[in-house]
């Protein structure tokens, strides 16, 4: 087994050596992505991307399973593989390993995490206005199960730390939820939540913390012990650049005993076990953690990954505010490697008398893939950056966004 995990480890390291020649930008993502020439991709937070060697090596773990499947599920190739892939997940997220498991996405944990909780007609669960849909539905699903009461907080946007902690205590003291369930980065709009703060509050008012970090593993640093939320989950196929179906759940010691997969089959009292088996599958793109962790280090590290991204971010916000005339809508110490910027609407949105999304669909219609908003009445844009954007694919939007606004004008 040790000599398979080395010659996948490996064959993978190869193929990453050669990253260090190339810089980040549109070389890199010729280099190493699939993503079709021509297209104008500001949308990675969305559905990730991921390297060619990462695909390889993935490759290479469903090959060594068909190769002897019995070998792979009965007499330990894979459980030993999966060993290896949580001690590195957990030492990248700051995580002890018996803490951690690993599941296919943040609809898989969001699922377990939720479900497992028994709730009553007294209870409430505690939402934030600008929660994905994904922690809104399951807890709707709950809430019809169990009677357990759903209550919104309205948050206000444009926002900073301060507010939002402040909002969240104020909805804490009035409701006295029995679970908080907030994202340790927000979506739609984007932007870092103040997450310890939001953990330690919930920690105060006795509720328990469920946090959607689907954004967060590669994005920003995490030490998820110190943080000790009881529920946090993390998609690695988003900003860590893993395949889909790579994703972790850190569940607190507190809250093991009563955790289960949304899937159950093994019913072991060990709370890994129940989540390493959930029936015969494929677990590629879990192992191939292993490889991405390693591509990343390969190509520069964490500090020159996340340093690009969030860079690029910083010199988008710079350039298009002074084009746009607009100002930010939270502080530069809330935005990572996702930048919420306000449309050029004008005031009231004179300009712009449509929905957001319809320059989402124009600019779809020009290979530029990008999210745009309406949000308490504002319209923004969310852009990605990623190491194998540039700063022309955002100058690109602009060139096309004032194309937009001509076409508005003479259909008048
Ligand atoms: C905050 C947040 N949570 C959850 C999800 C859903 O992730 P998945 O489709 O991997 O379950 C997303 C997807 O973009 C998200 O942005």
């Amino acid at each position: 087994m040790g000599l398979l995990v080395v010659l996948l480890v490996c064959a993978s390291l190869g193929a990453a050596q050669a990253t260090a020649a190339t810089a980040f930008g549109h070389a890199f993502k010729s280099k190493y992505f699939f993503i079709e020439p021509g297209l104008t991709p500001l949308n990675h937070g969305a559905f990730g991307a991921t390297p060619r060697p990462v695909m390889q090596a993935q490759l290479a773990y469903m090959e060594k399973m068909e190769a002897s499947c019995d070998a792979w599920f009965h007499q330990g190739l894979a459980f030993d593989l999966l060993n290896q892939t949580r001690h590195a997940v957990a030492a990248f997220v700051g995580s002890n390993v018996s803490n951690l498991v690993l599941v296919d996405n943040a609809s898989a944990a969001c699922n377990a995490a939720l479900r497992s909780l028994k709730l009553g007609p007294t209870d409430i669960i505690m939402l934030l206005s600008w929660e994905y849909p994904l922690g809104v539905t399951v807890s709707d699903y709950v809430s019809q199960i169990t009677g357990a009461r759903i209550v919104t907080l309205n948050m206000s946007f444009p926002t900073d730390e301060d507010t939002i902690v402040a909002e969240f205590e104020a909805g804490l003291a009035k409701y006295r939820p029995r679970v908080a369930f907030f994202d340790a980065i927000a979506s739609y709009p984007a932007f870092v939540m103040p997450t310890s703060r939001l953990v330690q509050l919930t920690r105060q008012y006795n509720a328990i913390s469920i946090v959607d970090g689907a954004h967060a593993i590669g994005q920003i640093p995490l030490n998820l012990e110190e943080l000790d939320p009881d529920f946090y989950f993390a998609n690695g196929y988003k900003w860590l650049c893993s395949p889909k179906g790579s994703a972790l759940l850190r569940v607190s010691p507190r809250m093991q005993a009563v955790t289960w997969p949304a899937t159950i089959n093994n019913g072991d009292p060990d709370f890994a076990t129940r989540f390493w088996w959930t029936g015969t599958r494929d677990y590629s793109a879990w192992f191939a953690f292993l490889d991405t962790i390693e591509f990343r280090k390969q190509a520069g590290g964490e500090a020159a990954w996340t340093g690009y991204n969030n860079g690029l971010c910083t010199s988008v916000f710079e350039l298009l505010s002074k084009r746009w005339n607009v100002s930010r809508a939270v502080p530069p110490s809330m935005t990572a490697s996702l930048l919420t910027m306000p449309l050029p609407c004008g005031e009231n949105n004179t300009r712009c008398p449509f929905a957001a999304f319809a320059v989402e669909a124009f600019m779809r219609q020009h290979d530029l893939q990008v999210v745009t908003l309406d949000f308490n009445g504002g319209k923004y844009v969310r852009f990605s950056c990623q190491v194998y954007n540039e700063i022309s694919d955002y100058v690109r939007f602009a060139d096309l966004l004032d194309e937009f606004f001509k076409q508005q004008e003479q259909q008048k």
